[in-house]
């Protein structure tokens, strides 16, 4: 190894002890060299960069704590940040959730913020959200083998309840977006919630056993959300129609929808071409939602 770098064999030990110290695990053999068995549970750049292939990440902020990385990515936008800027914190104090709700967000989870700079009018903006919410159901199914479902228009869950959620925010005139800062959040490696979200949150750690490597889940969510908005810029959302409607259990049932105008009843029928949720309402109208809170009522 000091040979391929071109340092001596006491440098290459004094990098090696620094890598330990921050927790990567290190077998060192006396003819073989050195094998790496483990990396650290963190998510800070000297052990996530490593593993981004594509152009997410790059420039990559973390923090340890932060009010909200949606905060934070929305300055940096304002000042300029480039496509693929991506905010992380290992924790965040006051995390956001959609409609101005509190987001849950201990050591332990996913919390980014990624910047985009799509050239489209600011309605486009939730079609975008919903290819979001598939690339991270497809990631984590990826890197953990659990099969996530979407609730429409984008939560992500495990066996019915919420293992993460996307806060999408935008800069716009009337006719163009300046930039759209997506939220993303993922309850990863911890099990208790506060009691108000307990009955409806889970994480991964709850639903797999075991701990998952954030890193190479954060990096697994980051191809795929890379792959998807190209795909999408390119496209718009009629590919990914498909997939998205084979993820969420909704089409055929009887729904209550929120949106901002009121609360609309009727059957969940299609989601169409622009992502939005078709609703048959009781009078045989149809209406198409881009936005809401939906929920199945029984019976
Ligand atoms: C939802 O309500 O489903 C959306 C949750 C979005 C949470 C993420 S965590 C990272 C980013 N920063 C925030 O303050 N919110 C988003």
């Amino acid at each position: 190894m000091s040979a391929d770098v071109g340092i001596s064999r006491g440098a290459v030990w004094k990098h090696i002890q620094a890598l330990r110290q921050g927790g990567f695990a290190i077998d060192a053999s006396p003819r073989k060299g050195y094998r790496l068995l483990e990396i650290p549970d963190a998510l800070n750049a000297a052990v996530v960069t490593p593993l981004l292939a594509g152009g997410f990440g790059k420039p990559y902020h973390y923090r340890r704590s932060l009010k909200s990385t949606n905060d934070t990515a929305k300055t940096l936008a304002h000042a300029g940040a480039p496509e693929g800027t991506v905010v992380v914190a290992e924790e965040q104090t006051g995390g956001r959730g959609r409609r101005g709700r509190f987001w849950y967000s201990p050591p332990g989870g996913l919390w980014f913020s990624l910047i985009l700079h799509p050239k489209i009018p600011p309605a486009e903006v939730n079609s975008l959200s919903l290819v979001l919410s598939l690339a991270v159901a497809e990631g984590l199914e990826r890197l953990t083998g659990a099969r996530p479902s979407l609730k429409w228009p984008n939560d992500v869950l495990l066996r019915g309840r919420k293992v993460g959620g996307i806060l999408t925010e935008i800069s716009s005139e009337a006719d163009q977006v300046h930039f759209v800062v997506a939220g993303i959040g993922v309850n990863v490696n911890f099990t208790s919630f506060p009691p108000d979200i307990e009955p409806t949150a889970t994480s991964l750690q709850a639903q797999t056993g075991g701990a998952v490597c954030r890193p190479r889940l954060f990096s697994a969510v980051l191809v795929s959300l890379e792959d998807n908005y190209r795909l999408w810029c390119e496209k718009g959302f009629p590919p990914f129609r498909k997939a998205y409607k084979e993820r969420i259990d909704l089409l055929g049932k009887r729904v209550s929808a929120a949106n901002p105008t009121g609360t609309l009843n009727g059957l969940a029928w299609d989601i169409d071409g622009d992502g939005r949720l078709v609703l048959r309402l009781p009078n045989g109208e149809e209406t198409r939602l881009s936005t809401g809170e939906v929920t199945v009522r029984e019976g």
